[in-house]
């Protein structure tokens, strides 16, 4: 094994894995990429699983996303329980859910971790169950090992009217302090959906890049790494990239793991690169 591969691998992964100059993409289950990894070496976990609400992925039947909720508790507390081992002491792990299953994940990782926000991200693309109310927000979930390691406060724009242009909230006699934005709440109303065909790179299930990016935004440390062992898309690598950490991603469907490939080379900066030549490569094919 190469000195970089000792460093991130326990046993490197036998199926397909893709090398690029920030890290390894990995086509595998979840649980098997987040052993393969050392224990305590991971910066940021970010987690966007499958919700078990029988959503097609690649090759997938729904039924695979639709598994006995006992089934689905079981395999998410192991994936949860090595996440802890997987993240370095002050490292953060952040997890995009529903709020019937956060409340029960946050329960199970704040046995280990720090708990620090439940992240409200409105998102209005849900269906009314009877006699509930509208469903209108997912739960991010952000979680600490100890007390964090590096803690930032995003600032972000404030909301104006597409129509008018003026704020949409009241701010007062404050207007000339958000003039460089405002602190990232606990609660998220400016984040779409991924709807038009224009900005998806996958069919569904494509998470917005600001949640990715706020994320790591919080939590990022100059090459640390970002494991996600859910990539889908790799909407997190493209986060990861920008702020200059590195990865270590996976996803079961060779379908969205030929995908990511493709997304991080077309991306401009891993095309620039010199330095870069002996990235890129499949080192694994099986
Ligand atoms: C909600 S999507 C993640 C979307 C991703 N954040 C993005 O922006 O594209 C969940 C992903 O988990 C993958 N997946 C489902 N079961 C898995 C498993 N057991 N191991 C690894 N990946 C799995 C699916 O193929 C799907 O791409």
């Amino acid at each position: 094994m190469a000195k970089y591969e000792t460093r991130l691998w326990k046993k490197i992964p036998k199926k397909r894995i893709h090398r690029l100059h920030e890290g390894d993409i990995v086509c595998s289950d979840a649980l098997d990429f987040l052993h393969g990894l050392r224990d305590k070496i991971a910066d940021i976990i970010f987690l966007d699983p499958p919700f078990n609400l029988g959503k097609r992925y690649g090759a997938s039947s729904r039924s695979s996303d639709r598994k006995r909720e006992d089934d689905y508790l079981s395999y998410m507390t192991l994936v949860l329980q090595r996440c802890v081992e997987v993240l370095r002491e002050g490292g953060a792990l952040y997890l995009y859910h529903i709020p019937r299953w956060a409340i029960k994940f946050g329960e199970i990782l704040q046995r280990e971790l720090k708990f620090r926000h439940w992240i409200a991200i409105s998102m209005k693309n849900g269906f009314v169950r009877p006699k509930h109310l509208y469903p209108a927000h997912y739960a991010l979930l952000y979680f600490t090992k100890g007390r964090p390691a590096v803690f930032t406060r995003p600032k972000i724009a404030p909301l104006t009217c597409r129509h008018c242009g003026e704020y949409v909230r009241d701010y007062g006699g404050y207007k000339k302090f958000i003039r460089n934005g405002i602190n990232l709440e606990d609660i998220c109303d400016d984040i779409s959906p991924v709807r038009h065909k224009k900005y998806k790179s996958r069919i569904s299930n494509e998470l917005p890049a600001t949640i990715p990016q706020r994320a790591l935004q919080i939590s990022q440390r100059k090459r640390g790494l970002v494991v996600d062992p859910f990539a889908g898309s790799g909407t997190t690598l493209l986060a990861a990239r920008q702020l200059g950490m590195k990865f270590a991603a996976c996803d079961c469907e060779l379908e969205y793991y030929r995908l990511m490939i493709r997304r991080l080379s077309c991306d401009s900066s891993e095309e620039r690169s010199t330095k870069r030549k002996k990235h890129g490569q499949t080192i694994r094919n099986r």
